[in-house]
């Protein structure tokens, strides 16, 4: 078989240690042809289709890189324009005048959504979960998710000693769209003393009350996780504009930043951690995951058993039809996470009314 294999929108640690995998496996296991496919399925469009073979040499090392040696692309998605009709033809021609047998594309919501598209127009796929905001409907976790709150971690407990030295209240912006399981997990893990979330609209008292609360008890200064989807009980999420004219979630750490300086008088000051979250190597967790998910789309793809996504379902790998999958819809952090209940019972601040008063 020819089988080609591509990614597509945000990057994220891990990408690269599926390609791997499916590399070895599709030449060294099966002897498949391997193909890359460059800039996700807008490779597919070009004329010739940009397609690079793969062979095990090009893949032995990148385990050890972040990003992905494919390329990818998350702007200006032809698949929800007006052209939308012509970019399927277009791929789908270019699929079979490439001589392919099927296609593996590791993405986000954007992508899979595409790739439900184009499986209900009979291309063959199989997908992997990624995205480091963890959205992805149908799994539990996706790849690069952890390796980027292990880095809102380091992040928060760099700012723990510069707080305290200076008795300052410091505000960091982390990523994640519209789910909070990165500011969650990343900043409980960083022991940030609030994190909001855009699943709990939070109200400013309440995050005053905390870091007031703490100053009486002694510890002047506070670390504040904000996820760029948060916003205040009553407002709607902040958008900003790229250098591009893209239109992304942000500003509300300097928001926020600036409503408790006024309200607490106290020095404070922001970061927004930005895309230093989707760089780097991946963590063990990721390359694990990245591993598995390619062994099973492999093992898939023997059977011929094209049309499926991939999730994990309390630690197991489960398939789920394209077809299933709610387009456009990306999964929001449920209330009943085990991690919203650890923080709170913890005394951290989650932007309403807190049971225990630890400080
Ligand atoms: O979906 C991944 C993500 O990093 C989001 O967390 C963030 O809102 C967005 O992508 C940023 O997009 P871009 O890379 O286009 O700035």
């Amino acid at each position: 078989m020819k089988i080609a294999i591509c990614t597509g929108g945000g990057d994220c640690p891990g990408l690269n240690v599926a390609i791997q995998v499916l590399v070895k496996q599709l030449r060294g296991k099966l002897n498949f042809e391997a193909y890359g496919i460059r800039g996700s399925f807008n490779g597919l469009m070009e004329q010739p289709p940009n397609l690079e073979p793969l062979e095990i040499s090009d893949v032995t090392d990148i385990h050890m890189k972040g990003g992905t040696i494919l390329g990818s692309s998350s702007s200006n998605n032809p698949y929800t324009s007006e052209a939308k009709e012509l970019a399927i033809t277009k791929t789908l021609n270019g699929f079979r005048k490439s001589n392919l047998d099927g296609v593996i594309v590791i993405g986000g919501e954007g992508t899979q959504g595409i790739a439900a598209l184009l499986s209900e127009r009979g291309l063959p796929v199989i997908g992997i979960p990624k995205t480091i905001d963890n959205d992805l409907p149908g799994t539990d976790i996706t790849i690069g998710f952890s390796t980027a709150s292990e880095t809102i971690q380091k992040a928060t407990e760099k700012l723990h000693s510069t707080a305290e030295s200076h008795d300052r209240v410091m505000v960091l912006e982390v990523m994640g769209r519209n789910n909070g399981s990165l500011a969650l997990e990343g900043g409980l893990a960083g022991n940030a003393h609030v994190i909001l979330l855009p699943e709990i609209p939070f109200k400013i008292e309440f995050v005053i009350d905390k870091i007031m609360a703490r100053k009486k008890a002694g510890r002047k200064f506070s670390v504040i996780v904000v996820a760029e989807g948060a916003f205040e009980f009553g407002d709607e999420p902040l958008y900003q504009k790229t250098p591009d004219q893209k239109v992304v979630l942000g500003g509300i750490g300097k928001q926020l930043a600036d409503k408790v300086q006024k309200l607490t008088k106290m020095e404070t000051r922001v970061t927004v951690l930005g895309h230093l979250q989707r760089g780097g190597v991946p963590n063990l967790n990721d390359k694990l995951l990245a591993a598995k998910f390619a062994d099973h789309a492999v093992n898939l793809l023997t059977k011929k058993n094209f049309g499926k996504y991939l999730g994990i379902c309390k630690g197991e790998v489960v398939e789920h039809e394209y077809k299933e999958l709610v387009r456009g819809k990306g999964k929001p952090l449920s209330l009943n996470n085990e991690y919203v209940r650890v923080a709170e019972n913890s005394g951290i601040c989650l932007g309403r009314p807190l049971k225990f008063s630890i400080n």
